[in-house]
Parts: structure tokens; C-alpha cells; sequence
């Protein structure tokens, strides 16, 4: 029994690595699934509108603001959002009707969605 404790100490962690290892590699391109993007926390999880945005998120952006919203063909969102758009009704316009190659989004996503996913960046990320 001892002994087959200690091999299991000895593999699982080496297990649990490979599988992060390979999810990462597979996370590079295309549209993510949810459970890429950062997760709801505590009272987030009860909030319908968070839930939708977390969703409309990982279907619609991380392509160009990478899954944690780190930036890449688009800038950098997570923790900038809020100061570059005191007034949530600016970023909820710019993600509506887009700029340069940022698309407009307003004839893809219902405006409940877009006020989602604007509170997902602000919120969350
Ligand atoms: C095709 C790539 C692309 C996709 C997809 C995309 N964006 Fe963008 N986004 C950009 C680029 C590029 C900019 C910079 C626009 C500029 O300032 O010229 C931008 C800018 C923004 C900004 C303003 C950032 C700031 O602080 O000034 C927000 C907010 C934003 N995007 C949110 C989103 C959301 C939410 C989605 C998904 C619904 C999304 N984007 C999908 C490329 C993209």
C-alpha cells in the first residue's frame, strides 16, 4: 500500500504537467471554448449577464485580445478597459460599432450580449 502511494506521487504530477503542456498547444488558433477563458468567481457565478458574457467572449475576441485578454492583433483589455473607458456606455459603443480593424459587433450580437461582454472585460478579465 506505502509503495503504491509513493508511485503514485511520483506520476500524477508529471500526468497533471503533460496535460497543461498540451492544452496549451492547442489553445493557439481559432475561437476558444469557455473553458479556456478566465472563470467566474463566487457571486459572478450567480450572475446571468457575466455568465453570457464569459461566453460571447471566448466565441467572439479571444482570436485578437488572446483568451485572458492579454492582447495580440488587438490591444490589451484586461485591467485597461476600465481606465480607457471610465463611462461603460463608451465601451459598450466602441464594441457596437467598431474601429478600424476592431469589427462592429452590433449587427452580430444582440445589445444585451455586447453590454455582457463589455461587463466580462471590465469585471473579469
Ligand atoms: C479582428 C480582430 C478583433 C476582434 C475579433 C475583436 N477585436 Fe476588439 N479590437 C481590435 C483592434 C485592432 C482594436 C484597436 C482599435 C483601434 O484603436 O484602432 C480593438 C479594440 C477594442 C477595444 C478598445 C480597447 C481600448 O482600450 O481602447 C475593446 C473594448 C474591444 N476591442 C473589445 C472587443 C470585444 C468585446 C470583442 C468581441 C466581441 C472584440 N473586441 C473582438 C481587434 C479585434
Amino acid at each position: 500500500m506505502a509503495v503504491g502511494a509513493r508511485w503514485w506521487s511520483r506520476v500524477v504530477p508529471v500526468l497533471a504537467a503533460a496535460t497543461l503542456l498540451l492544452a496549451a498547444g492547442c489553445g493557439g488558433g481559432g475561437s476558444s471554448s469557455a473553458s479556456d477563458v478566465p472563470a467566474l468567481h463566487g457571486t459572478q457565478l450567480q450572475d446571468a449577464g457575466l455568465v453570457e458574457g464569459r461566453k460571447v467572449w471566448a466565441a467572439n475576441c479571444t482570436r485578437c485580445h488572446g483568451v485572458n485578454g492579454q492582447g495580440g492583433i488587438g490591444p490589451k483589455l484586461a485591467g485597461a478597459v476600465v481606465g480607457d473607458f471610465p463611462d461603460i456606455s463608451d465601451e459598450i459603443a466602441l464594441v457596437s460599432n467598431g474601429k478600424g480593424i476592431m469589427p462592429a459587433w452590433k449587427n452580430d450580437l444582440a445589445p444585451a450580449q455586447i453590454r455582457d461582454v463589455v461587463r466580462y472585460t471590465r469585471e473579469v478579465l
